[in-house]
């Protein structure tokens, strides 16, 4: 793996695009201080260019130096939670240009734990810029295979790192001004910052940075999808049989073709939920039907992912 790594870093350095495993989901990275590299990486994604993107850092130390202000909050939960699945939002150093905070003065900052991800980053020593791997609003990359599926040709490498073991995008939260606001939640609860920090973390409301993130259709698949409650499921089925898809946590019904059964745990949801999605969607079916999930506070990251992936 180290030789393919250090290519890795090669190629960053050089301008190109390299797509890695983080334990959230592949990310297409790209040398954070290169302009060039970066305007690639939009178009590669079709992402729009006022949108910005988490720049990826080895350490918390490295990270920092591309804020102005690192409030305790920040230290603490840097502390805390990286490496791993969180990113903060805080207010910019010279470093971080224009092109990767879509014009703010904000940046994303991200330590990921993954390997991988980590050796990369200690081998290419700068920050990488890593949207996921995927074209923009689509389904978020959580393989390799996913990845070449999705930008095959168009990237330089992608790179080995097996199945992303949160499956979901990082918890986002904004220290730009004062108080924490969860931008994104992730594995990382609100509860668990709340915890860390001692302190209230407010949800995002209207008037919260621009993040594609929060955008209303996100993260989703091809064919049209709905939640539906469970007492509706088999009522709902009856009406589409065959030509439906669905995601459930009850075992499958004769007279659909493609079901998926998905794990009760928010933790093993959150892991198959990406990849259900994908191969649901390649089924050829009119609709996507997916059992709503519990209302309970620990499944809040993944009823955001389904809120964003289905139309109703
Ligand atoms: O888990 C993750 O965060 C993955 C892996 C690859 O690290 N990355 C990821 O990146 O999900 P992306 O670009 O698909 O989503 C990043 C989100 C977007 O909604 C983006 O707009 C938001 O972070 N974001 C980045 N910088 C921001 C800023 N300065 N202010 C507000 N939102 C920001
Ligand atoms: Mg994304």
């Amino acid at each position: 793996m180290k030789p393919e790594i250090r290519r890795a870093a090669e190629i960053l350095r050089a301008g190109g695009l390299v797509a890695f495993p983080t334990e959230t989901v592949y990310g297409l990275g790209a040398d954070a201080s290169n302009a060039k590299a970066v305007a690639r990486l939009y178009a590669t994604k079709g992402r729009p260019p006022d949108h910005p993107v988490i720049v990826h850092f080895a350490s918390a130390d490295r990270a920092f130096t591309w804020a102005s202000k690192v409030p305790g909050a920040a230290r603490k939960l840097a502390e805390r939670f990286w490496p791993g699945p969180l990113s903060l939002i805080l207010r910019r150093s010279k470093l971080a240009k224009d092109f990767v905070t879509g014009g703010q003065d904000t940046v994303g900052l991200r330590v990921p734990s993954h390997p991988v991800a980590r050796e990369l980053l200690k081998m290419f020593q700068d920050g990488i810029a890593a949207p996921s791997a995927n074209r923009f609003g689509l389904v978020s990359p959580t393989t390799a295979a996913h990845v070449r599926e999705d930008l095959g040709a168009e990237v330089d490498l992608v790179l080995e790192g097996g199945a992303s073991e949160v499956g979901i995008e990082s918890t986002i939260v904004d220290l730009s001004a004062g108080s924490a606001v969860l931008l994104r939640p992730g594995a990382i609860s609100r509860e668990d910052l709340e915890q860390a920090l001692m302190a209230k973390v407010k949800e995002a409301g209207g008037s919260s940075p621009r993040h594609s993130g929060g955008l209303e259709r996100h993260y989703a698949p091809r064919t049209p999808a709905r939640l539906v409650p469970t007492h509706d499921l088999d009522k709902e089925i009856e009406k589409l049989k065959h030509r439906v898809a669905v995601l459930a946590f009850s075992r499958p019904d004769e007279r659909v073709d493609c079901w998926l059964r998905m794990p009760r745990n928010p933790e093993g949801y959150a892991r198959r939920l990406y990849a259900a999605l994908r191969e649901l969607d390649t089924a050829g079916c009119e609709t996507i039907l997916v059992e709503t999930p519990p209302q309970a506070p620990e499944w809040a990251a993944v009823r955001d992912r389904l809120q964003r992936a289905c139309e109703a």
